[in-house]
């Protein structure tokens, strides 16, 4: 038997946003002493660690602090400096996911050859390395950046020759344009024991305007053949990659019922904000566990959910405003999560609700009525 003294574990997280916020929440419940390492002060992770430590995630005298002060170092985001991370992991220091899964990940063209190669199903791709490598798919097509892009920066349809003069400069691959029926994402932590835990495959909805998943609806309202390839897949993907953390695996199923792996995430996700109150242990907690060498949670789902995105609204930036909170939250089984950023502006993600309900079909009908009365404004109009 293992004896634990507090605090457990010393923490490092480079990334300050949301998702280092909420890993920072579930670490310091059970007892963990968190360090954020983000370019500005107070950032939403810094706010609730311990420590935080400014600067930029390539400065290296601000990595080297970070990952010497902590047991294990960890990351809420992929544009982090791999060249760093891989000296110090070979000096011993613990860095999970580790460097060499992360470089796999960040170039989105060696993340796909990767899977491919193995034999995971991906759409067709092809590095684009002149104007004619654009045109061998036909149109329309969709353009990559091979690194950097986020939250539909970095991806590019393009629905015609014509639209060639505004293609992505720098380094990018081209992939098939699918016909989606719908988009999925299945979380699966894996320690570093190799013990591996999936969590239901949920539904991601977008919001067209600007390419953001708006709405993730779990469980999924897919056929049980469908869920189980999902499933296979996102195992297989994780273990090819010799994933340890909790990875997201985003998902096509195309209008001929085929399962897709669009991209990974080697962190928690988006799609997965939910299971902090609709599973027994959250994506965070996990992500956590998995880290720290524990023993992963369980990730059964107790109860349908569905989480919505609070987007900065369109015309306003500065301070942030909230219009509607009284009305949300008295419908019941709506939590409302604040990331306590600074300032707001269109689009940006500024907090998320989950509204859990025994019945999904209510969930999404409350959903529904939540997302349109609930408004984050700025102090200015722009
Ligand atoms: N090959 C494709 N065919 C059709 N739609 C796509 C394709 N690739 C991406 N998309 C759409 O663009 C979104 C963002 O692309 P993705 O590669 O996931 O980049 P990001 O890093 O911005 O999430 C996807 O969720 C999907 O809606
Ligand atoms: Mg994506």
């Amino acid at each position: 038997m293992k004896n634990f003294s507090y605090p457990l574990t010393k923490i490092g997280i480079v990334g300050g946003g949301q998702l280092g916020k909420m890993m920072a929440q579930e670490a310091k419940k059970m007892g963990f002493y968190v360090t954020v390492l983000d370019p500005t002060s107070e950032s939403p992770a810094g706010q609730v660690a311990d420590r935080e430590i400014v600067g930029d995630f390539y400065n290296e005298k601000k990595l080297k602090e970070l990952i010497e002060s902590s047991d294990v170092t960890t990351y809420d985001l992929e544009n982090v400096d791999t060249k760093v991370f891989k000296e110090f992991k070979n000096r011993g220091y613990k860095i999970f996911p580790s460097p060499e899964t992360l470089e796999t990940i960040q170039d989105k063209y060696v993340q796909k050859k990767t899977l491919a190669e193995k034999g995971i199903p991906v759409p067709d791709f092809k590095k684009v390395e002149s104007e004619e490598d654009l045109k061998s798919f036909g149109f329309p097509v969709v353009q990559k950046a091979r690194k950097g892009g986020y939250d539909g920066r970095g991806v590019f349809v393009l629905k015609s020759e014509e639209y060639i003069s505004n293609a992505i400069d720098g380094e990018t691959f081209i992939e098939k344009f699918v016909n989606l029926e719908k988009e999925l994402a299945v979380l699966v932590a894996r320690n570093i024991k190799g013990e591996v835990k999936i969590y239901p495959v949920v539904e991601m909805v977008f919001d067209e305007r600007v390419n953001i998943c708006d709405t993730v609806v779990s469980p999924a309202r897919i056929d049980e053949k469908i869920d189980e390839t999902a499933k296979k897949i996102a195992i297989e993907t994780v273990e090819i990659l010799n994933g340890v953390g909790i990875f997201a695996i985003e998902m096509f199923l195309t209008k001929d019922g085929e399962i897709l792996v669009n991209e990974v995430a080697p962190r928690p996700h988006n799609s997965g904000h939910h299971t902090i109150e609709a599973c027994l242990t959250s994506q965070f907690e996990q992500h956590i566990r998995a880290i720290a060498s524990l023993p992963l949670g369980s990730t059964e789902q107790i109860i349908p959910a569905v989480m919505i995105n609070i987007l900065g609204e369109p015309g306003y930036k500065g301070k942030p405003v909230i219009e509607g909170l009284d009305e949300i939250l008295s419908i019941p089984g709506v939590s409302f999560h604040l990331y306590c950023k600074k300032e707001t502006k269109p689009f940006r993600k500024m907090g998320h609700i989950t509204v859990v309900d025994k019945n999904l079909k209510s969930a999404i009908e409350k959903a529904n009525k939540a997302k349109k009365a609930i408004k984050i404004k700025g102090e200015e109009k722009i």
